[in-house]
């Protein structure tokens, strides 16, 4: 069976972009294929968060990842720290990436333009321990949205590299995986860029009825069209994007039909995505509520998915570390 893997960073909240771009792919993918999903705290210590952000991000996460639908029976689900040899494997991914690749990644490039004070080397070899999260599990298919393209390009990379520099056929490819058929961008709900947490324009899934309400009500549009048939601002598209991926293709062809005849009414269209993001999270919110509060169960949840994570990275570290020429441990 075809194998599965990926991660999301536990720095606060699950918001719309996580969920359209990968959360969603991830609860279809546990049925069809061999899943696991991670926790990628390491990954958030290039923002240094405190020990309690942490521990708290971690259990919200989880809570979050359960609620949407992940089934830790059919998809195991781990914390990556717990899984010690994803370390061993980005040193040596280290060894192999060039200075030069990695300023050019553009993620890099940004977070050198909006931190200039933190531009940690962790940031710079970022795309080495995801590929470690990725390779160690020897995946298939990587379910992300599209901000996450140019990291999976460097896994398949660092794949191929060290097959070439070991003369060996170990590694394989992954592929990014989208169940939408394309890479999704969820836009944010200013109508610029992508919904993201550090853009403060994201509706998260634990926001209550009111709060969604208002925030997309209060989303960004423009005076309405002026000729049939106008191309669509910027903002607009993006509206329209998040219209058809909160309610469905068919909602958003017939308001793109009241676009085109200069009939559309904003705020009808904006109704309608509130009530429909509304019915979706709901019962999301509902369960978020009960597993966070249970420690006990995301305890077991994080140890099984632990071991499970540990014995597959294992048998990889020891296959690696014999084709580097290391001793076996
Ligand atoms: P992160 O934590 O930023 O985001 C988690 C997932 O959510 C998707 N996503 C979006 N998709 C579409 N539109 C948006 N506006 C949007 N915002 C977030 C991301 O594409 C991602 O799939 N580097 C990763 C975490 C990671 C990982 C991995 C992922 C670490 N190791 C190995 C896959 C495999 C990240 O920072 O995602």
């Amino acid at each position: 069976m075809e194998r599965v893997i990926s991660g999301i960073r536990p720095t606060g909240n699950l918001h719309l972009g996580n969920y359209f771009g990968a959360v969603k792919s991830f609860v279809k993918m546990q049925d069809e294929y061999d899943c696991m999903f991670f926790i990628a705290d390491w990954h958030s210590l290039t923002t240094h968060p405190t020990p309690e952000n942490i521990r708290k991000s971690v259990k919200t996460i989880l809570s979050e990842y359960l609620a949407c639908g992940i089934d830790p029976e059919k998809a195991p689900i781990y914390v990556q720290s717990d899984v010690k040899q994803v370390l061993e494997l980005y040193l040596y991914l280290n060894m192999n990436a060039y200075l030069g690749e990695l300023e050019r990644v553009t993620s890099f490039k940004e977070k050198v333009r909006k931190q200039p004070d933190n531009v940690n080397a962790g940031l710079l070899t970022y795309p080495c321990l995801m590929a470690a999260d990725i390779l160690m599990h020897k995946a298939d298919k990587v379910p992300v949205g599209k901000d996450q393209e140019q990291n999976m390009e460097m896994a398949r990379l660092f794949a191929r590299r060290f097959n070439r520099i070991y003369n060996v056929d170990y590694f394989k490819e992954p592929a990014s995986f989208y169940f939408a058929h394309k890479a999704v961008k969820v836009p944010g709900l200013d109508g610029t860029g992508k919904m993201g947490k550090s853009e403060g324009n994201c509706l998260y899934l634990c926001d209550d009825e009111k709060t969604v309400t208002k925030k997309i009500m209060r989303a960004v549009t423009d005076q309405g069209p002026t000729q049939l048939n106008q191309e669509k601002p910027e903002v607009i598209q993006n509206l329209f994007t998040l219209c058809e991926l909160i309610c469905g293709k068919d909602a958003a062809e017939y308001y793109n039909d009241l676009y085109n005849n200069m009939q559309i009414r904003y705020g009808d269209m904006k109704k309608q995505m509130a009530a429909d993001a509304n019915a979706l999270l709901a019962p999301i919110r509902e369960r978020i509520l009960a597993y966070s509060s249970d420690d006990a169960l995301l305890d077991r949840i994080m140890r099984q998915g632990a071991e499970k994570a540990a014995a597959r990275a294992e048998k990889t570290i020891e296959e690696v570390r014999e084709i580097i020429g290391f001793r076996k441990v």
